[in-house]
């Protein structure tokens, strides 16, 4: 067993990469053509034919319903996932139901980080908790996608995307080498949090969230690794993850709708929730929790 800690340097490959992904106001293509509009009461089976069958749900809502009947819509999908963490208590609504509004500025405090209006790094939801406590879906709701922010001359600048990274692609852009290591690799915490890559399905699966400039701390059974491989695989992973091209985003208007399976996408934000006067970007969330999932190994 070898342990150590991440630490990005500034001369690593992702750390351009990243800030040419999240920062440089380029508008990604969408992942697929939004359907037109429908009520929400027939969003239902299309969510689930399109998760099941390649992990994202994208389409739009005639008008956005009640917090009652978003969170009704969560669960034909599976158990929702109570939102705990005290940071966060501001925003949330029935227990279960996150505002995901911006109203901090930019931040490197992880936890305000989905209410600030910068980037937010790649990961996978939950990353330090264990499969049982990681959601499998991720629903999102746009009540307001917020006015662009506009430069000095009058330039209106792309608002914030949600960026989605297919796993199976990260996947496949690693040596056997570093996969080898990433499945025996764990982040080191009291949790019992599953190794970085598994499999679930049959299909290559990451939990892991890029730290930015925070130390990730992890242990590994790697046979015969040292420390400084089990750390190039790490950077290795992370430009795989930002160098994804063409990397995709879900473009938010009023009623639409993004459910994404947290086993096939790592997902983030690019910056640009800068907020105006009478108009500040406005997403709800739900987590949800699949019996399939919990029973994971
Ligand atoms: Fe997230």
């Amino acid at each position: 067993m070898v342990q150590g800690a991440f630490v990005e340097r500034d001369s690593d490959p992702h750390v351009a990469l990243r800030s040419s992904l999240l920062d440089s106001g380029r508008r990604l293509p969408s992942p697929r053509e939004t359907v037109p509009p429908v009520p929400p009461g027939e969003v239902v089976a299309d969510t689930v034919r399109q998760l099941d069958s390649d992990g994202l749900f994208l389409g739009a809502l005639d008008t956005t319903p009640v917090d009652d009947d978003f969170i009704a819509l969560g669960k034909t999908l599976g158990e929702l996932i109570p939102e705990t963490d005290p940071a966060v208590q501001d925003h949330v609504s029935q227990e279960v139901l996150l505002n995901l509004v911006s109203v901090h500025p930019e931040t490197d405090d992880a936890s305000l980080q989905p209410f600030a209006t910068g980037a937010l790094t790649l990961h996978s939801e939950g990353s330090g908790r264990p499969v049982a406590g990681q959601p499998r879906y991720i629903v999102l709701m746009c009540c307001d996608p917020g006015k662009p922010a506009v430069t000095a001359d009058g330039r209106e600048l792309v608002p914030a995307q949600t960026v989605l990274v297919p796993m199976a692609e990260v996947h496949e852009a690693l040596t056997p080498a570093e996969r080898d290591i990433l499945r025996v690799t764990r982040y080191r915490t009291d949790q019992s949090v599953p190794t970085v890559l598994r499999e679930v399905d049959g299909r290559p699966v990451f939990s892991f969230r890029d730290f930015g400039t925070a130390a990730l701390h992890w242990v590994s059974d790697a046979r015969g690794a040292t420390e400084s491989d089990v750390n190039d695989a790490f950077r290795a992973l992370l430009a795989a993850m930002y160098a994804h091209e063409p990397a995709r985003a879900v473009h938010w208007a009023h009623g639409t709708v993004a459910a994404i399976d947290n086993t096939y996408f790592f997902h983030g934000r690019t910056s640009g929730a800068a907020h105006q006067p009478g108009s500040r970007r406005h997403l709800k969330r739900l987590r949800i929790r699949t019996a399939r999932h919990t029973g994971e190994r």
